[in-house]
């Protein structure tokens, strides 16, 4: 059985009203404080980072940590990313008890240190492992097991169409695809032709999501209406952008743009996020310290912002923080 039964716009039990738009799982940026503001924007899945298998059954306290989620997130999936069976397996295992609603399995990272060693994106050279893997995480959780992955190693490697069907055909649920190869460099656009290959394919029955430069709703529009797709997820366009899926809902719909969110609605985000940071972290420095990569990124394009941003990532405490901020939006009304 599908997760997605597509024509529904279903994945497993749960049934979206339009096109699921997903939040990319990406390290270092989507904790749940950030998953948190997108789902408020309309995120209808969030992933956790992506998280070592080795890690996760070595008990690692930073692995372990990325594993939480609060039931207000879902439906929400766990990324595990490893080059071996059996701590892949241990890892999926011992993510279930969590109850996430997807295990998703990273097949497409090629930072240095994982795909050197086999992991993510470095599987793709060697795709009689990478279905292996698959295969006895699928069996060994009752989980709906997902896979997100690249069009193939190298462009002597465009693998993607015989890979998908291997990788359904051994029981994944739903494919992201990245339109990029293990090698292409991210000054490069995305390709979405396999992606669409893919969707094409009459052999494949499971939902195909397609990632890669959606950055607002005229992007989405297009690679919705060339491809195919059964969802999109998107990854770079939400920094300090998490209002990215309200107005690409509202572009499919209504093929109008919605205007930039005034400074009123940035102040208010920015707090909320402040908040939730200072809840993840338990610690105020350190959810201070946290924002300080935020600020400039949610008053983007704001002229004179700098003189703000300046004491914004000099402040230590939340009081601080909120006065700057509750300066910000008298400076800009
Ligand atoms: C900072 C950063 C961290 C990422 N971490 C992950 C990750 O943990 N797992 C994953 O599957 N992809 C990761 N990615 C890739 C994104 O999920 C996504 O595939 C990629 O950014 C392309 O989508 P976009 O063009 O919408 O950004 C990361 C990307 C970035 C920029």
């Amino acid at each position: 059985m599908s997760i997605f039964a597509v024509d529904m716009k279903k994945i497993a039990n749960i049934e979206f009203e339009d096109i699921p738009l997903l939040l990319a799982p990406m390290e270092g940026v989507t904790d749940p404080p950030f998953r948190h503001a997108c789902k408020e924007q309309g995120a209808d899945i969030v992933y956790s980072e992506f998280i070592s298998s080795d890690g996760l059954i070595r008990d690692a306290v930073k692995s372990v940590r990325k594993l939480g989620f609060v039931e207000g997130e879902r439906p929400f999936g766990v990324q595990i990313f490893g080059n071996n069976v059996e701590p892949m397996v241990e890892a999926a295992r011992y993510a279930e008890r969590y109850n996430p609603d997807i295990i998703d399995i990273n097949f497409g990272c090629p930072v240095k240190k994982v795909a050197s060693k086999g992991a993510g994106s470095g599987i793709l050279n060697n795709i009689p492992k990478m279905i292996e893997i698959t295969a006895a995480v699928v069996k060994a959780v009752k989980t709906p097991v997902t896979v997100k992955t690249r069009l193939g190693y190298d462009s002597e490697h465009k693998e993607i169409v015989d890979i998908a069907e291997r990788l359904q055909d051994v029981g994944i649920q739903a494919l992201t695809i990245h339109g990029r190869l293990r090698t292409t460099k991210w000054g490069e656009p995305a390709d979405w032709t396999l992606i669409g290959e893919v969707k094409n394919n009459p052999r494949m029955t499971i939902p195909i999501i397609g990632n890669g430069d959606v950055v607002d709703g005229p992007s989405a529009k297009h690679f919705l209406d060339n491809y195919g797709v059964d969802g999109l997820m998107i990854g770079r366009a939400t920094y300090g952008n998490p209002w990215i899926f309200r107005e690409v809902k509202h572009y499919l719909k209504t093929g109008e743009l919605l205007p930039p969110p005034d400074v009123c609605e940035r102040v208010r985000v920015s707090k909320a996020h402040l908040v939730d940071s200072l809840n993840y972290k338990k610690d105020e420095f350190y959810a201070v310290m946290e924002m300080r990569k935020h600020w400039g990124l949610y008053f983007k394009g704001f002229v004179n912002f700098k003189q703000f941003k300046l004491r914004l990532m000099e402040a230590k405490s939340i009081e601080e923080v909120s006065s700057i901020l509750e300066e910000v939006e008298k400076y800009y009304n």
